[in-house]
């Protein structure tokens, strides 16, 4: 999608008709550039609806992201941040990974975070595609430096999900729960996703690209996209969230739990995630990048943020596998 498509979306995200000839002159283009940037909008899932003698409305319009309003919600944690707003890019994740292995950035202190409107290539765990449509959900990375070595970072995925549920929570949405390792769900459907890159040696110090997928409101084309059980904030709360709060939420909460694990490690939010965690005590099969599985009882977490599972040979540990439910509660 082009830049003249975002300018003109965004021209018609009032909910109002906007003949051609306006909008044609409004861009500086011809009528003919308008309704070529507005041939496809497939990959956006926006629905536009085209009136003869009225011209261009958008149905749903979504909000847009604006960097001074997300900056404003960050109050005092503001200068922390260096906050990059894209609308579209491949992935924030490989965004964010390829300019800090350029070095840009470098010396500077602050957090360097980077949202999206729209990705083209949103990737999720285990290769999988992470979808998005425009303005249905949060994508975005955060670039944290830890001292630690990647052997310390276990627990990391599993503290980044807690913090999207205490942001959650923070903004009125209760009840979400976490799958180990970092899937934030609601009624067993997902709501919410997590991608962590690690970088750096065993002894430290280490990068970590950390990348958050938050379903607000998906349209329909997104949701067929998808192809598993999945939900969004809005089906959950009953009310569209403001974007640009909701992503300052989500990264006050997110570096004041990297700061607390800096300093604590993942002993310290142990508790707080088995209570949030939804497999726990209950049969699962666990299944191994290799193919493999077993099947066993959860028994909780283990300090290091490892998966503990009793089988007949007695409690385990593991630290990959995908968890699947044998009774979907
Ligand atoms: C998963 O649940 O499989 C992880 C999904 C992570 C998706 C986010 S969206 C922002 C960031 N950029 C990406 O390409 N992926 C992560």
């Amino acid at each position: 999608m082009k830049p003249l498509t975002f300018s003109i979306l965004r021209l018609l995200s009032d909910n109002e008709f906007h003949s051609g000839e306006l909008v044609a002159r409004a861009m500086g283009v011809s009528r003919a550039s308008v309704s070529l940037a507005l041939h496809d909008l497939s990959e956006t899932g926006l629905t536009l609806q085209r009136v003869h003698g009225r011209g261009y409305r958008l149905l749903d319009p979504m909000q847009w992201l604006e960097r001074d309003a997300i900056l404003r919600y960050l109050g005092r944690e503001t200068n922390n941040f260096n906050l990059e707003v894209l609308d579209i890019v491949d992935s924030t994740s490989t965004y964010l990974l390829q300019r800090a292995a350029r070095g840009s950035g470098a010396g500077d202190e602050r957090i360097h975070v980077v949202a999206a409107e729209l990705q083209t290539s949103g990737r999720g765990r285990r290769g999988r595609h992470w979808h998005s449509g425009l303005g249905d959900g949060l994508a975005f990375s955060l670039l944290w430096r830890f001292q630690h070595g990647a052997s310390l970072l276990s627990g990391l995925s599993l503290v980044v999900g807690l913090a999207i549920i205490r942001a959650l929570e923070s903004t009125g949405v209760k009840g979400g729960v976490l799958k180990w390792p970092n899937d934030v769900l609601y009624n067993m459907c997902k709501v919410a996703g997590v991608l962590i890159e690690l970088h750096g040696d065993m002894l430290g110090p280490t990068m970590a690209v950390i990348g958050v997928g938050i379903n607000l409101k998906l349209s329909n084309i997104t949701h067929a996209r998808i192809d598993q059980g999945v939900t969004d904030v809005y089906s959950i709360s009953g009310e569209k969230p403001d974007r640009n709060r909701f992503l300052a939420a989500l990264l006050i909460s997110l570096t004041g739990a990297l700061r607390e694990f800096e300093r604590e490690g993942f002993s310290r939010f142990k508790q707080e995630w088995v209570a949030h965690h939804c497999c726990e005590n209950k049969l699962v099969r666990l299944g191994f990048p290799d193919g493999s599985s077993l099947d066993g009882v959860i028994h909780g977490v283990a300090d290091d943020g490892s998966l503990l599972v009793r089988t007949s040979a007695g409690v385990q540990s593991y630290n990959s596998g995908e968890i699947t439910l044998y009774k979907m509660e």
